[in-house]
C-alpha cells in the first residue's frame, strides 16, 4: 500500500488520504457555512471537534505528497490546463492547513475553548454574569476569525474548479484521471 505514486498507478495511502480528507473537508464547510449563517451553536463543538482530529491525518496527507512529489499528470494537456491545475491543487494543499489552524486559534484565543468531543484542550473563557466568552487576545481571536472566513471562501472556489476539472477530463476527455484517484491502473 505504501509505494510510491507512478504515472499508472496511485498509492493506495494517496488514494485513501485524499478520499477521507476531501470527504471531512467537504463536510466541514457546509457544516460550517450552516452553523454560522443560521446560528446552530450546537453545531459548534461537532465543527470543532472534527476539525482538530482531522487535522492530524492532514498533517500525514501534506507530508506524504511532499515526499512523493506532486502527481504526474494522467495524459498531455495545454500549458494553461497543467498550470490550472497546479495552482488549484496548491490552493487546496494550504487551505487544509489554513483552516484548521486559524479555527484553533480563533476559538482558544477567543475565549470560547476548544475540545474534541468533550476532551478539553483550551479551557473556555466565560462571563456567567455577562453569558459571553470573554476573548484572551481579541485582536488575533478577530485576525484568525476572518482569515477563517475568507480563507473558507477561497477554498469552496477551489473545490468548485478542482471538481469541475474532475468532471472535464472524466466526461469531456474520457481520460484515467479520475478513475486513477480510485486506485485503478492505467
Ligand atoms: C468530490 C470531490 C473531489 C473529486 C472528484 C476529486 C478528484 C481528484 C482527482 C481526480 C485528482 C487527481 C488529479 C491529477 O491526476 O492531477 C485529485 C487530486 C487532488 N485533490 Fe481532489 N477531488 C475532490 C475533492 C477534493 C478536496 C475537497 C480536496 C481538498 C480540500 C482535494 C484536494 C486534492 C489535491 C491537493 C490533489 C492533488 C494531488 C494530491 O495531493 O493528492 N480534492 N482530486
Ligand atoms: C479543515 C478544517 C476546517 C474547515 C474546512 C473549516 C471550515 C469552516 C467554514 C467554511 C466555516 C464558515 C465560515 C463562514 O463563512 O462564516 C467555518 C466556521 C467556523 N469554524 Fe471552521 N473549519 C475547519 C476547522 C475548524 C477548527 C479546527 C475550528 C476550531 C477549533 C473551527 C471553528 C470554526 C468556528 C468557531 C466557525 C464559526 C465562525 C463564525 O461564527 O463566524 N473550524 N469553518
Amino acid at each position: 500500500m505504501i509505494n510510491k505514486d507512478t504515472k499508472q498507478k496511485l498509492s493506495g495511502l494517496t488514494v485513501l488520504l485524499h478520499w477521507l480528507v476531501g470527504l471531512v473537508i467537504i463536510t466541514l464547510t457546509v457544516i460550517g457555512v450552516y452553523m454560522s449563517e443560521n446560528e446552530v451553536f450546537a453545531l459548534y463543538p461537532i465543527h470543532k471537534s472534527i476539525g482538530v482530529l482531522i487535522f492530524t491525518v492532514i498533517v500525514i496527507r501534506v507530508y506524504w505528497r511532499f515526499v512523493n512529489g506532486w502527481l504526474q499528470p494522467a495524459a498531455n494537456y495545454t500549458k494553461i490546463e497543467h498550470n490550472l491545475s497546479k495552482i488549484v491543487h496548491w490552493v487546496l494543499i494550504i487551505a487544509m492547513i489554513v483552516m484548521p489552524i486559524s479555527g484553533f486559534i480563533m476559538s482558544g484565543t477567543g475565549g470560547h475553548g476548544v475540545s474534541v468531543f468533550g476532551l478539553e484542550i483550551v479551557a473556555a473563557n466565560f462571563d456567567l454574569v455577562a453569558k459571553k466568552a470573554i476573548a484572551y487576545n481579541a485582536a488575533l481571536a478577530g485576525f484568525m476569525h476572518s482569515t477563517h472566513v475568507n480563507s473558507g471562501w477561497v477554498m469552496i472556489i477551489a473545490i468548485f474548479l478542482h471538481l469541475m476539472g474532475a468532471i472535464k477530463h472524466h466526461f469531456m476527455d474520457k481520460d484515467s484521471t479520475l478513475k486513477r484517484m480510485f486506485g485503478k491502473r492505467i
